[in-house]
């Protein structure tokens, strides 16, 4: 399987960010590697514009969120059409902050990872426990239940990912045998061909470690996807596949 390395920026980055980007696309020689699948997740009013200039440096472009429907009355939101329309290949869905600042919930999330769907472009669904759930060792239910509730019924391709809500701009992240419990644990819930992210904290020194566990298959960086000088070791961290 090949690795998902993808990068949220969140809400940051200008116009003048793609000299980001710019200098990714340098550090790879031109183009990135074919072993490895390389996505960047910019603010939406940038994804248009990237997509245009970037996409033949084998780079992709996502959104962070969308709207259920397709169009409508909705001031302020955008749909997953309208990310297609602009050249992205994924959106995140269900991030925790839109979970926690936006009151999602997991019905919310189904929705908008079927709405990715029928957009023709591919959702990652992200899931993940408090510190509190985890320290009272819910962290497994609270995954099962966020995944049994969050992920539709269909035969198309989806990526998970895991993100433990306490290790998301902390610096703290699990152990890696904990790492390895919950994605061995997602995969019995889901499809051998599903990739399964691992995201919180994860920087140049620890994602060779972490990227190296069976059942993780790449990477969902927050603040370590803005500089080209951390994503790109973190990248180039993970196992070659095909
Ligand atoms: P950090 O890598 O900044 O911890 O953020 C992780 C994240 O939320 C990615 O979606």
């Amino acid at each position: 399987m090949k690795s998902l390395i993808a990068g949220n920026w969140k809400m940051n980055g200008l116009a003048a960010a793609k000299s980001e980007i710019e200098s990714l696309i340098a550090k790879f020689d031109g183009s990135a590697p074919d072993d490895r699948d390389v996505l960047i997740c910019p603010p939406a009013t940038l994804v248009a514009s990237f997509a245009a200039e970037y996409s033949d440096e084998a780079i992709q472009f996502g959104g962070q969120d969308c709207h259920a429907n397709t169009s409508g009355a909705h001031t302020g939101d955008l749909s997953a059409e309208m990310f297609a329309d602009a050249g992205a290949a994924f959106v995140i869905v269900g991030h925790s902050e839109r979970r926690a600042d936006h009151g999602e919930t997991d019905a919310d999330v189904k929705a908008k990872a079927a709405a990715v769907l029928a957009a023709g472009l591919t959702p990652i669904i992200c899931v993940g426990e408090t510190e509190g759930e985890r320290k009272a060792g819910k962290a497994l239910e609270i995954v099962g239940n966020q995944l049994a509730g969050s992920i539709p019924d269909t035969s198309d391709t989806y990526v998970v990912a895991y993100e433990p809500v306490w290790a998301i701009g902390t610096g703290l992240t699990p152990t890696i045998e904990d790492i390895a419990e919950v994605h061995d644990f997602i995969r019995s819930k889901t499809r051998d061909d599903i990739r399964l992210l691992y995201g919180g904290s994860v920087k140049p020194a620890n994602a060779q470690e972490i990227l190296a566990v069976t059942n993780v298959n790449g990477a969902l960086v927050g603040g370590a996807s803005l500089k080209a000088d951390d994503f790109h070791p973190i990248v180039m961290a993970a196992p070659s596949g095909s």
